[in-house]
């Protein structure tokens, strides 16, 4: 295990974190103590426009995985249209090896609620809900007991702090989809509907939840908007790169000393967390990692210096996504773990579309037939045509992201496949897996 030297644990920049470790943190007394709610009783002073500009001015960009700038996309509702605006906040957290917005629901309810309720406020919204997935239900536990402690305390509801201000907010929990994390198939799916990605134009800040204007933020985004208002936008951006400001909850998983949830300025590094984390596992050297979730290509140790931060990753050929880095070694497949991840989206495709619902359906067997041995050459050029076939053609994001570590193995690893069809590597899946398979 790797001890991290002074100048590397001064990368780590506790913002959302920073009141995880104390005692019931969850509840709001410990909430207050630790400057909870002062932020709200400085912005209900403030005009809404002004708070929006405060975000603009601070460089947010949304943490669910697009990096949209946060500021920018609350100017986008239209004002005085007479129709009512809604915040809906994305909990659903999906993504596999991504674990930054349940961690910071079961432990930090309140720095939420408080985002939320400042969020709505600059909006206009008088209607809030949280859309949190239906596995969760520790933290939607804990949120929700957060929510009513809220009411009771007048920091929610009528009249907030005497302000004059309104706003009622739902936690709903969802049935446990990966697509109802796709903002438009979450309004379907809050509104009742099977959850579906709908068509855009028109975009939710317009016709959104019932057809009104909404805003729809990840929970990592609502969550640092309390800190950016106390603290205001030049120390935000006094953390982060130039063009990705602020912290960012990293969460690293897989063959490493001590997982979990690093936050950290952006731009740092995988070295860095890697260093901060206590290193690799013992007798175990990184061949592969994700940057941002299984929907990200795959990176290699030659890019362990590459600034996590949206640009930097984007250089090198990926996207930071949701910084879930998730680290494989010398003891890992990539093709292996490029099945098992399409195995997932396969399983979690909503069927819309065709590329995404035919192409991973076969992808999956082209797999299968490469991992028990009877894998040709050419099966390597369909998976590329089949890729070729999704990206950019599907209807949503879920089936660009599947493309990711196809391609990106196949780009850094093409011998491991190799090695598998020319019977170098034995089978890693036996041959009753090939039911159905040619
Ligand atoms: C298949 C798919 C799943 C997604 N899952 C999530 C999710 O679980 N949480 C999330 O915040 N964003 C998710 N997103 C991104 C959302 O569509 C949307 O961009 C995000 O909630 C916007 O919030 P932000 O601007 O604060 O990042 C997903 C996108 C796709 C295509
Ligand atoms: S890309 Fe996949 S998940 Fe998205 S609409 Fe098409 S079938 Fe559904």
């Amino acid at each position: 295990m790797t001890t991290p030297r002074p100048e590397t644990l001064a990368k780590l920049t506790p913002v959302l974190t920073k009141r995880w470790l104390s005692p019931d943190a969850w509840r709001i007394g410990t909430y207050e103590q630790l400057d909870g709610y002062a932020a709200l009783r400085k912005a209900l002073k403030a005009h809404p426009d002004d708070l929006i500009q405060l975000i603009k001015d601070s460089g947010l960009r949304g943490r669910g995985g697009a990096g949209f700038p946060t500021g920018l996309k609350w100017g986008f509702i239209p004002q005085g249209d007479g129709k009512p605006h809604y915040l809906v906040v994305n909990a659903d957290e999906g993504e596999p090896g991504t674990c930054k917005d349940l961690p910071l629901m079961t432990h930090d309810p309140h720095a939420l609620v408080e985002g939320v309720i400042i969020a709505s406020y600059a909006i206009r919204a008088s209607r809030a809900y949280i859309y949190i997935r239906g596995e969760a239900v520790h933290a939607a536990r804990r949120l929700r007991n957060a929510v009513q402690e809220a009411y009771d305390k007048g920091y929610l509801g009528r009249n907030i702090l005497r302000s004059g201000y309104d706003l009622e907010l739902v936690v709903h929990s969802g049935a446990g989809a990966y697509i109802c994390g796709e903002e438009t198939a979450l309004l379907d799916s809050l509104e009742g509907f099977r959850g579906q990605p709908r068509l855009r134009p028109p975009f939710p800040a317009t016709h959104g939840l019932y057809a009104s204007p909404t805003v729809v933020n990840n929970v990592g985004t609502i969550a640092s908007v309390p800190p950016i208002v106390l603290g205001g936008a030049d120390w935000w951006k006094s953390m982060g790169t130039e063009k990705s400001s602020g912290p960012m909850i990293y969460s690293l998983s897989g063959r490493i000393v001590n997982p979990g949830q690093y936050e950290c300025s952006m731009g740092v590094t995988l070295r860095e967390l890697l260093e901060l984390a206590g290193g690799m596992q013992p007798g175990h050297n990184l061949r592969f990692w994700t940057p941002g979730g299984s929907s990200t290509p795959l990176l290699a140790a030659e890019h362990l210096d590459v600034p996590l931060d949206f640009e930097g990753v984007a250089a090198a050929g990926s996207i930071l996504g949701t910084t879930a880095t998730q680290i494989f070694s010398d003891q890992d497949c990539p093709v292996y773990a490029t099945y098992r991840w399409l195995e997932f989206y396969h399983h979690e495709s909503c069927g819309k579309c065709t590329p995404c619902r035919e192409g991973n359906y076969w992808m999956v067997r082209v797999y299968r037939r490469i991992l028990a041995g009877q894998g040709t050459h050419e099966d390597l050029d369909t998976l590329l045509d089949t890729c070729d076939n999704i990206l950019g053609r599907s209807f949503c994001g879920l089936g660009d992201g599947a493309t990711s570590s196809v391609t990106s193995s196949l780009k850094y690893f093409k011998q491991d496949y190799l090695d598998y069809i020319e019977g170098r590597t034995a089978p890693k899946l036996s041959e009753k897996t090939l039911v159905g398979a040619h």
